[in-house]
């Protein structure tokens, strides 16, 4: 079989990191794809930077839209997050019949309705496990894994920038700003870390993770939001001294009235597991009525552990792409809102 071709848009932590996996591991992925996955195109507002650190030899240029376009390309990997251009060019790729791989929580929270419609009528895939809980398979996971079940809730740290100021708050005593540095320093924050101060990124997450659990469209305009911003070094003291931890959690659970979504600090008695994930881990606690309680742990951010998921997309739309088409899992098999709606 020919490689399938892939374009890049965006380079930077979570697009280095999908290239260097994608490059060191190039000989088992393409044996468990059933075919070389090449990257043939990365756009990027700056090439020359992408340049200076993969080399010259790397196809870079900066212009996003015409990566789109290209005929050459069977899927593209959006990774410039925000949602404005990139729901413009995501739409663009989708109506081109590309298939996309995305780990933009923020675009499909806003716009994911649009986006999975879009995908369906052109028959083409949209896949996200990037977008919820870093290199966690939380994505895969409600959807294959426990897809026997009627979920019950979910419930878990799916933030890891958040995770890390407040584990640093209270293993090390540092103040808030200093933490929030380090952890843009080491590519956790979004570009804008008021996204994750605020709780407002988790948000994103969860109303993705209900979307798959309950089969609801997605709503994030329905969630509640608080984020770690107004908690004071004292507030961390004392809940330990009482023998509880912080976490900024996010919840979602059915009720019989429809679905609650929230996401808040939290007291969590300290014996929990779920209390004990320190520093920009992840953990993702999901109940259901077959399985009971299940618990899905690993790194929620940084360069290739969001790799990691890009890449599983990677493998799993080349699989579905290089399917007799006729035979084909359907599309909605990728789509979070593929069961019966119901609204929260
Ligand atoms: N800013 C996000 C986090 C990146 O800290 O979890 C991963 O989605």
């Amino acid at each position: 079989l020919k490689p399938i071709k892939v374009g890049l848009l965006g380079f930077g932590v979570v697009g280095g990191g999908t290239y260097s996996v994608l490059t060191r591991n190039a000989e088992e992925i393409a044996r468990r794809a059933g075919r070389d996955i090449e990257v043939v195109r990365v756009a990027t507002r700056t090439p020359s930077k992408a340049k200076a650190v993969f080399g010259e030899a790397l196809p870079v240029d900066d212009d996003l839209m015409g990566l789109v376009s290209d005929p050459e390309i069977d899927i593209v990997v959006e990774l410039i997050g925000g949602e404005t251009l990139a729901r413009e060019l995501v739409m663009q790729a989708i109506a081109n019949g590309k298939h996309v791989v995305t780990a933009n929580k923020a675009l499909l929270a806003m716009h994911g309705n649009e986006i999975f419609a879009a995908a369906s009528k052109k028959g083409v895939m949209v896949a996200f496990e990037a977008a919820v809980a870093g290199g966690v398979p939380i994505v895969k996971a409600i959807r294959e894994g426990l897809t026997a079940n009627r979920i019950q809730w979910v419930a878990g740290i799916i933030n890891g920038t958040t995770n890390f100021i407040l584990s640093e708050m209270r293993q090390r005593g540092l103040p808030f700003e200093t933490v929030l540095s380090e952890a843009q320093r080491l590519g956790y924050a979004e570009a804008d870390p008021t996204f994750d101060v605020e709780g407002i990124d988790a948000a994103h997450k969860l109303t993705l993770l209900a979307s798959l659990a309950f089969g609801i469209r997605i709503q994030f305009d329905k969630a509640y939001v608080e984020g770690i911003t107004a908690l004071k070094q004292e507030d961390i003291s004392h809940a330990e001294r009482l023998g509880y931890r912080i976490k900024l959690l996010g919840i979602a659970k059915r009720r019989p009235n429809g679905i609650e979504l929230r996401v808040h600090p939290t007291l969590v008695p300290a014996t929990k597991l779920i209390a004990n994930v320190e520093g920009a881990m992840n953990a993702v606690l999901v109940k259901g009525d077959a399985i009971g309680e299940t618990l899905y742990y690993g790194a929620g951010a940084g360069a290739e552990p969001t790799a990691s998921a890009v890449v599983a997309d990677l493998v799993d739309v080349t699989r579905m792409h290089t399917s007799d088409p006729e035979n084909r899992v359907p599309h909605l098999a990728f789509q979070p809102n593929a069961l019966a709606d119901f609204d929260i």
